[in-house]
């Protein structure tokens, strides 16, 4: 089963930005112990970029081949108008994934403007997140 991993701005960073926030492990690390957790269980492709309108693109193709999706928008999640409607149109199954309990923060980031269109959220469990997210789409 391929399983595609989205993710968006500034998670290039991990590591490095807000430790106390995100934790210390690379984007790198969260790839390699996902590909080793899921070894043999699913084809996990992994991607990251700083660009909204990729990330409506590769949503899109995912679409189009039936690929599920565990998607980080990062900051892109309180604003992006364009990646809901790209989930909506493209009839993605996405799980949306987050590092930090975004409820747990800053106001601005209570609301997601994709929540209400992917499967189900994973929020508040570091790079644990990603593999609940990815255990949920192998279920579905
Ligand atoms: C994040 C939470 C977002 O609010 C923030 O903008 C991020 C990371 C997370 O994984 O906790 O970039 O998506």
């Amino acid at each position: 089963q391929k399983i595609l991993v989205l993710n968006g701005p500034n998670l290039n960073l991990l590591g490095t930005r807000e430790p106390g926030v995100y934790g210390t492990k690379s984007l790198a690390d969260i790839e390699a112990d996902l590909r080793a957790r899921f070894d043999g269980r699913a084809a996990i492709d992994f991607r990251q970029t700083n660009r909204e309108g990729q990330l409506v693109d590769w949503i899109q193709e995912a679409g189009l081949s039936d690929v599920p999706v565990a998607l980080n928008a990062g900051a892109y999640t309180h604003t992006s108008i364009a990646i809901r409607d790209a989930i909506a149109g493209a009839k993605a199954i996405v799980v949306e994934v987050h590092l930090s309990n975004i409820h747990a923060r800053e106001d601005f980031r209570h609301r997601s403007f994709i929540a209400g269109v992917c499967r189900g959220v994973v929020a508040g469990f570091g790079p644990l997140s990603y593999a609940l997210a990815v255990e949920a789409l192998l279920v579905d």
